[in-house]
């Protein structure tokens, strides 16, 4: 069986999901249930044994050990980490709790177990830690794509806190002979993902009548990445990458934020017309991001030449299965869309105005 932390979150469900439809490999889910975790994500899997899911911190170590101990798992997969930019501008503590402190006592209690298992199932152990390309900090417009030997530049709470886990995986190789693997990935969209990220959000706010928020001039560019082939990604790495190397791993997309706000207008103009007018005229300029980076660019062709992996996805195919899925699914979108959601939103937004 494999652990995987975080797994009641955007990316991790989607992970799950994909992993339990392709494998009878159980799964064991350790999630601390933050704002972020959603256990409906995974409702499909009510009553399957091939899945248990655990309220628990990565920083809980003798949870953790426990944990291991019992369920003996060929794998630990890190997806959980505090996730969203703008909240660690707001908050950075979380950050460095989870993402730092967290994937520290994850490593130290994944180390003790992997020290104790017999000589064979040692050497097949992993511990793949999944990280982000923001690490690499911003390019410039004529910039070359971040390569896995770009220098870190992490320029947020967030992407710092990830770039001191990634430094903590790669010393647990390098030091005590972790068998560890690090993914860099670019922005992900698609079903189960938070209306905090831009384009659930975008979604949302769109179909609700309410203004489309863009920092700056919209221009800031990512390279997004259908959910699903990250996971792909993740499955490919798991199976075949090398311990102690990092693997990169991007849409070979990059878009303005304002062609995507645009992208998601047009397809809700089709699918569920407003009859006030075209839902981009809910665009609305807003104070940018503190620190925002301008541009990343993920190289993923080392994935690709060793592993075997590339993207299934276009952006055009993502999209159309990413508004359709929102759409079809208000009861998930309503719940997720209450409470917590409403307090962040008048702490980020509030204070931007429009410009
Ligand atoms: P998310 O915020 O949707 O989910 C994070 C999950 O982690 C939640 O279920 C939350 O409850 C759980 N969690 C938080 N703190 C925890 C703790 N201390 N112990 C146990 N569980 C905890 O995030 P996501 O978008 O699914 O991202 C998953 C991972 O992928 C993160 O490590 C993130 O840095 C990385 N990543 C995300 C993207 C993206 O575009 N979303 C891109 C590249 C990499
Ligand atoms: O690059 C990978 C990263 O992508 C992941 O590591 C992070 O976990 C994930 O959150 C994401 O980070 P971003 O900051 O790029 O994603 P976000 O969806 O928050 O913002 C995408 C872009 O859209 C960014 O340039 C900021 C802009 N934006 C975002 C929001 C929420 C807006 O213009 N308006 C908004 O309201």
């Amino acid at each position: 069986m494999i652990l995987v932390t975080g797994g009641a979150g955007f990316i991790g469900a989607n992970f799950i999901l994909d992993w339990l439809r392709l494998f009878d490999e159980p799964v064991l889910n350790l999630d601390k249930l933050t704002y972020a975790g959603n256990p409906e994500s995974l409702a499909s899997l009510a009553g399957d044994a091939r899945h248990v899911l655990v309220q628990g911190d990565i920083g809980d170590r003798a949870l953790v050990a426990r944990l291991l101990a019992t369920h003996r798992p060929r794998a630990v997969l890190n997806f959980a980490a505090e996730s969203h930019v703008d909240r660690s501008i707001h908050g950075p503590e979380d950050f460095i709790q989870t993402n730092v402190v967290g994937t520290f006592h994850l490593l130290e209690e994944a180390r003790a177990y992997w020290q104790g298992l017999p000589a064979a199932e040692q050497a097949a152990f992993r511990f793949l830690h999944v990280s982000t390309d923001e690490v690499y900090g911003s390019l410039g417009p004529d910039d070359a794509p971040f390569t896995e030997t770009t220098p870190y530049a992490p320029n947020s709470p967030y992407s710092a806190s990830k770039a001191a886990s990634d430094h903590l995986v790669r010393a647990y190789h390098h030091t005590y002979g972790l068998p560890v693997l690090t993914t860099n990935c670019s922005n992900n969209y698609g079903p189960l993902q938070f209306p905090e990220k831009l384009i659930p959000l975008m979604i949302l706010n769109a179909t609700r009548g309410l203004p489309l928020p863009i920092y700056g001039d919209g221009m800031n560019v990512r390279d997004w990445l259908y959910v699903s082939d990250h996971c792909a990604a993740i499955r490919a790495v798991l199976a075949r990458g090398r311990p102690g190397e990092t693997y990169n791993v991007g849409g070979w997309n990059e878009m303005p934020n304002l062609d995507i706000v645009k992208t998601v207008c047009a397809l809700l103009d089709e699918m569920r017309p407003d009859p006030a007018g075209p839902h981009a005229r809910l665009i609305t300029y807003v104070k940018d991001r503190p620190g925002h980076d301008r541009r990343y660019a993920i190289d993923a062709r080392k994935i690709d030449r060793e592993l075997g992996w590339k993207p299934a996805e276009t952006f055009d195919t993502g999209i159309r299965k990413t508004v359709r899925w929102y759409l079809d699914n208000p009861g998930w979108v309503e719940r997720v869309a209450s409470g917590e959601y409403r307090t962040w939103l008048n702490t980020n937004y509030a204070g931007r105005g429009a410009q």
